[in-house]
């Protein structure tokens, strides 16, 4: 008979969890998965959409070639992410803002999963797909409340062409996304990595700041990732399973 794989948790770990205070954690893709939102990379898969390539079609070139094209796409994603809910790993880190006397919880994520389950302070590295921002005056809205006729909505307040909010490749991060979780990582003692390829950065310097100022690093991915060898310790497992192991 094949035993069937555990997850191992150190006793190590759950003593730097039960002493912890202030607590970084990093997520990405792979949180959600348990939600049914694919992944970007990992298990051999990259995502595809109408013959395009993920980090073509959500791109800036692609933004000032084909504004339509940009909507259609997060349209699509969104109507992806509309019927799904939080799992058990976002569950578990929210859970944790009342367990710890400071957890900053910063996401690569933009499908609002982490806020669905009752996160709160969410920095969000990417921006979120329910946001829409103005090319214009900047303003932002609630994608769920715009109405357009056309594939481009437009801004209550200017008459703008909106975008969806969310960072796309080949340009910057939320002004002050970065810095305040960089600054955060510098005073944790315990980080978590969940879900992440971390291959994009500066997303995935985040836990190597944190290593670097002394904390003690923890991956949670099924698999290894370009992270793993720099962390502390690794809990090879889905997110689902092992968050809510730890308490
Ligand atoms: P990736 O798709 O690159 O990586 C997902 C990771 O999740 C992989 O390492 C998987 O092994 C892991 N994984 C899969 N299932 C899991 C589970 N149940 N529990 C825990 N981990 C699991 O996603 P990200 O690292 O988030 O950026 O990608 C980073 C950025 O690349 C994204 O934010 C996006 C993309 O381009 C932008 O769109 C700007």
């Amino acid at each position: 008979m094949i035993p069937t794989e555990r997850v191992l948790i150190s006793e190590e770990l759950r003593d730097r969890f039960a002493q912890a205070n202030n607590v970084l954690v990093l997520t990405g893709a792979g949180i959600s998965a348990e939600s049914g939102v694919p992944t970007f990379r990992g298990g051999g898969n990259t995502t595809v959409w109408k013959g395009m390539p993920f980090d073509v079609i959500s791109s800036a070139g692609m933004l000032a070639r084909d504004l339509p094209a940009v909507w259609e796409w997060f349209n699509y994603r969104r109507g992806l992410l509309g019927a799904l809910k939080p799992n058990s790993a976002h569950e578990a880190i929210a859970l944790w803002q009342t367990r710890f006397q400071d957890l900053t919880l910063v996401t690569q994520n933009i499908d609002g999963l982490h806020q669905a389950a009752g996160s709160r302070n969410v920095v969000e590295l990417h921006g979120n797909i329910w946001r829409a921002r103005c090319f214009d005056c900047g303003s932002r809205h609630d994608v769920r409340e715009l109405k357009s006729d056309t594939l481009v909505p437009v801004c209550f307040d200017c008459g703008g062409n909106l975008r969806p909010d969310v960072v796309l490749f080949g340009e910057m991060l939320p002004a002050g996304a970065f810095e305040s979780a960089a600054m955060k990582a510098q005073t944790c003692d315990l980080c978590f990595v969940i879900g992440t390829s971390a291959v994009v950065y500066p997303a995935a310097s985040i836990p190597e700041i944190a290593r670097a100022a002394g904390a003690h690093v923890v991956e949670v991915n099924p698999e290894h990732t370009a992270l793993s060898d720099m962390c502390d310790e690794v809990v090879i497992g889905k997110a689902g399973e092992v968050l809510p192991m730890l308490g």
